[in-house]
């Protein structure tokens, strides 16, 4: 069998272990025991009910699977393997375990950069740890691809284990390639991966991530500086305000008083430009962003907006405080959007307006070595830069009822000191469109690809174009 012949055959899920003991055991059993030569005790781990187990499902039968144990602060492994104590969390991923005919087909290692994925966007560990017997010590070159070094070798409950780590550094290294992989893999076989939060939500017996463990992080400014950016946000705000004239027209917002929330603000010109809206007259604005500096400008640029620093992961607004929320730009900078929806959910009235706006990288049009580097970028970015294309179904799944689509193409046939739009189209200048992509500039992992892009967009008269896009959500 190879990869082509599990196309459309393949359904990934996050098991429930007592619903699905009898398959994972079986599975085990058969790899482990019948097919490796291990003794019946290996197919059982201490606690399994309480692990994550991700199963991949040919036919209805369960053929391959991994399980993800993730250890909170330090316990009796911990001090058995030496490794460091933290007060954090430590992944494991373990137990491998794949039926032979499916060896070839690259859906172990769609499982494994899956799991680890997931766990890793949910949990934020310190650091990651496997451990391989002797015999499956071969499979120490392969981890190490991904940044996992060997520790020790230790003797553990009557085993000689190869102890690997992957500290903080190699998961943050390692986050892109793994993402890389999942895109390409499960392009190709193309299936749907399971979101690993609703699943922790159904299953309360597994340890749950503390709710602040993927707060703090800022995708978006991980990579760029506050000074760097503004200028861009600036010019962005404005460009917004053009594409949302007339949209905004069409939408049925609640009536005033309301409240309406723009999270990840950034400075906060956007905001600032809707209370002038005669459809807004009598709502009160409140603006929020991770980022201290982006608050700090805001407040001090524009007064009568109750500005706060707070994530979009867990807001400490109470629930139903909002009748509206807007969102630009911000979706693609989540590692975990499913999270963040279900806080706005819990803000938002019944009834609410969620306003989602987005560029999508999927559409871009243009030359192709400018849209190789779009597409690199898209690959490396640890958020999801065509979320647009899957936000509806997972929107729908947290009880969004999608209301409105729309979309506005950015082009470079513009002149530079205006922005027009007509039809739909939104014309800037050469350079000012350009200006937009110099972010990309900044990764190392794409500079290359971005030189030659801009060598080629400035020595030619290229046309290039993206769409930005807005859906407009209801709190059922
Ligand atoms: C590209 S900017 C968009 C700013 C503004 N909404 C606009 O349309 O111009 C993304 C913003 O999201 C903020 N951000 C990133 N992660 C966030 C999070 N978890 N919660 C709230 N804001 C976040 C960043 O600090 C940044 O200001």
């Amino acid at each position: 069998m190879n990869i082509h012949d599990l196309k459309g055959k393949i359904i990934l899920k996050w098991l429930n272990y007592k619903e699905h003991s009898k398959q994972i055991l079986e599975l085990r059993r058969k790899v482990f025991v019948e097919h490796q030569g291990f003794d019946m005790s290996f197919i059982n781990i201490e606690g399994d009910e309480n692990y994550l187990h991700l199963g991949a499902f040919f036919e209805g039968q369960l053929v391959s699977m991994i399980t993800g144990v993730v250890i909170k602060g330090t316990n009796k492994l911990i001090k058995g393997l030496n490794l460091p104590e933290t007060l954090g969390y430590k992944l494991q991923p373990t137990k491998r375990a794949e039926l032979k005919e499916f060896r070839g087909t690259r859906l172990a290692e769609l499982i494994s950069t899956c799991m680890w994925k997931s766990i890793v966007a949910v949990y934020q560990p310190d650091y990651s740890f496997i451990e391989l017997i002797e015999v499956h010590k071969k499979l120490g070159l392969y981890y190490s691809s991904f940044g996992y070094k060997l520790d020790s070798i230790v003797e553990f409950d009557g085993f000689k284990l190869n102890v690997y780590i992957q500290n903080n550094d190699d998961i943050n290294n390692s986050y892109k390639k793994f993402k890389r992989l999942e895109d390409v893999i499960s392009t190709i076989i193309s299936v749907k991966i399971p979101s690993l939060s609703n699943h922790l939500e159904k299953n309360p017996e597994i340890l749950q991530p503390e709710k602040n463990a993927s707060t703090n992080n800022n995708l978006y400014l991980n990579m760029l500086s506050f000074q760097d950016e503004l200028p861009r946000l600036l010019a962005q705000g404005r460009l917004l305000g053009v594409i949302q004239k007339n949209l905004i027209e069409t939408i049925d917002f609640p009536k005033a008083p309301a409240n309406l929330l723009d999270i990840g603000c950034g400075p906060g010109l956007y905001l600032f430009s809707l209370r002038k809206k005669k459809k807004l007259k009598g709502y009160k604005f409140s603006g929020m962003d991770i980022s201290n500096d982006m608050i700090s400008f805001a407040r001090l640029s524009y007064r009568k907006i109750a500005w706060k620093q707070g994530s979009i992961y867990n807001t400490k607004y109470d629930a139903e405080t909002f009748d509206v929320i807007h969102a630009s730009f911000l979706m693609i900078h989540l590692a975990t959007p499913e999270i963040a929806l279900k806080e706005l959910f819990r803000i938002l009235k019944p009834g609410g307006i969620l306003y989602i706006v987005d560029v999508n990288d999927s559409t871009f049009e243009g030359p192709k070595v400018i849209k190789k580097m779009i597409n690199k970028h898209t690959v490396y970015y640890e958020g999801n830069r065509n979320i647009l294309n899957t936000l509806p179904e997972l929107a729908k799944s947290q009880s969004f009822d999608l209301i409105k689509k729309s979309f506005a193409t950015v082009s470079n046939l513009g002149f530079e000191n205006e922005i027009t739009m007509k039809d739909s189209v939104l014309k800037l200048g050469r350079m000012k469109m350009w200006a937009m992509f110099a972010f990309i500039s900044q990764r190392e992992d794409v500079q290359s690809y971005y030189q030659k892009a801009e060598q080629h967009y400035f020595s030619t008269e290229c046309e290039i174009s993206i769409q930005i896009q807005t859906q407009v959500y209801k709190k059922i």
